[in-house]
């Protein structure tokens, strides 16, 4: 395509590509930095957006302590360059675009921030015509939506260090001991076209447009570089009006998660420490499944035999043999018969940090439902045909993946009755660096000279 909307965004894009990349170490970080006070000064957001805005820059990455926002949008990305400063210049972009869209402003700066939202009156006449720069600079469908809470996660996968043998950016020998090759678990069918990539991102926004637009935005930076590799949407139902959000099994998803408010607890299983890269220093592990669920199949068993699989009462929540949601579980008493009353084989028994030695992760799951497709149920009655490819988006925050989400999941693979329902279709392992301050780009110490 060659009219002039398009040129407009590729001068666009240069331009900004090269304000964001093309400067010496020190010139960069003034780029970066003017951008930002620019972009995000926090006291302007607070006065413009009030509580619709999370921050964007700091120590940590927002996205993983964040409340959970009721919308996602996931992308993983393969790199098709073979350049690094591109992929270094990408992330470069991709920060500043972030940041400028947790603020509730176009992705590049052609155009200011976009208008809270008016609900017109009857007989109101649009007096603005749109202008093809400021249009150009953005695919527009968030313009008159708020900020919604955006927060945009980024993460590195191994393809990035090393991808079939091959150091394509020179950075084999930076890969953290931690960013493993997740090992094949029972049961597991992944589909390679909703599994791995070499960069993901994340986006949360208590709008789906909001989350969608800020994948969009990137992707379409990110011509050229890297493409889509798979992409996964959530929603959440009634996320932050205080009430344990369900998931599509009917039961309250995310009663038990380590304190995100302990800084303690969080740097002793959430953050990177110096047992790794300083580029992961206060950046943490995530993992993401893609979890078919069998709907049909679990909406045929009793809600008694849901509960003993859960281990968890279906309405109010509460541990079996305990009163209510927040009850710690009960994993000493046993019923008349000698048989414990959280079942041996129960998701939250198998899953809690008492059964792996203390092992905790944080847990950032959704909801997804993509419509129905083809399916061949692997328990009785070994049903085939149309099914309902819908589940959970299951995604946890970790210090180390060996000992978070590997530790706790390689037994429930194994046991968990949950199995019988669920199939992890898809999925990946990121490393998700320390955040940007002002003045940086997300991974910068990652391309730093050695
Ligand atoms: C479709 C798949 C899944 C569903 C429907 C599901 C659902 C649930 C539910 C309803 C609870 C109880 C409430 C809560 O504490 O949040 C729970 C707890 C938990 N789940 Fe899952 N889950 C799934 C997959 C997984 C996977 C793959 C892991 C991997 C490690 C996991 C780890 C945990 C943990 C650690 C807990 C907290 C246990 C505790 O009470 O200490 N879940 N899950």
């Amino acid at each position: 395509m060659n009219n002039r909307h398009d040129d407009t965004w590729r001068a666009s894009r240069r331009g900004f590509l090269a304000s964001a990349a093309g400067l010496t170490a020190t010139g960069t970080a003034a780029v970066i930095g003017s951008a930002a006070a620019e972009t995000v000064e926090p006291g302007e957001l607070k006065r413009e957006f009030g509580r619709q805005t999370e921050p964007f820059w700091g120590v940590h990455q927002s996205g993983i302590l964040t409340p959970q926002q009721t919308h996602t949008y996931f992308a993983a990305f393969d790199l098709i360059t073979v350049k690094r400063g591109d992929v270094a210049d990408l992330l470069q972009a991709w920060t500043l675009a972030a940041a400028r869209m947790a603020a509730g402003q176009t992705a590049l700066p052609a155009e200011g921030p976009f208008k809270p939202a008016v609900v017109p009156k009857a007989g109101d006449v649009a007096d603005e015509v749109p202008d093809v720069a400021a249009m150009a600079a953005d695919s527009g469908e968030a313009m008159g939506l708020r900020a919604a809470r955006l927060t945009v996660t980024f993460g590195f996968g191994a393809g990035l260090f090393v991808k079939d043998g091959v150091d394509r950016y020179g950075l084999a020998a930076r890969r953290p001991e931690a960013l493993i090759d997740l090992p094949k678990f029972v049961g597991d069918q992944l589909v390679e076209t909703h599994t791995g990539g070499d960069l993901s991102v994340q986006a949360c926004a208590d709008d789906p447009q909001v989350a969608f637009h800020a994948v969009r935005q990137l992707a379409h930076l990110a011509e050229g570089i890297a493409h889509i590799r798979w992409a996964q949407s959530g929603f959440l139902p009634n996320a932050g009006t205080g009430g344990t959000p369900r998931n599509l099994m009917g039961f309250k998803d995310g009663t038990h998660n380590p304190p995100v408010n302990d800084p303690g607890a969080m740097a002793k299983y959430i953050w990177a420490g110096r047992e790794g890269p300083d580029w992961m220093q206060g950046g943490s592990y995530a993992v993401f499944r893609r979890i078919r669920i069998a709907l049909e199949h679990w909406d045929r068993v009793s809600v008694a035999f849901q509960e003993q699989t859960m281990g968890r009462a279906k309405f109010s929540g509460a541990p079996l043999g305990r009163k209510s949601e927040f009850d710690v579980l009960d994993l000493a008493s046993v019923d008349k018969d000698g048989n414990p009353v959280l079942p041996e084989n129960s998701h939250v028994r198998l899953a809690t940090a008492a059964s792996n030695e203390g092992a905790e992760i944080l847990r950032r799951a959704y909801s997804y439902n993509d419509g129905v497709s083809f399916t061949a149920e692997r328990w009785p009655p070994w049903r085939q045909g149309l099914e309902y490819d819908a589940g959970l988006f299951f995604g946890c925050y970790q210090r180390d993946p060996r000992t978070g989400f590997v530790k706790i999941f390689d037994k429930m693979a194994r046991f968990d009755m949950l199995n019988q329902f669920v199939t992890h279709v898809g999925g990946g392992l990121f490393a998700c660096p320390r955040g940007a301050v002002p003045g940086e780009f997300v991974g910068q110490r990652l391309f730093a000279p050695a």
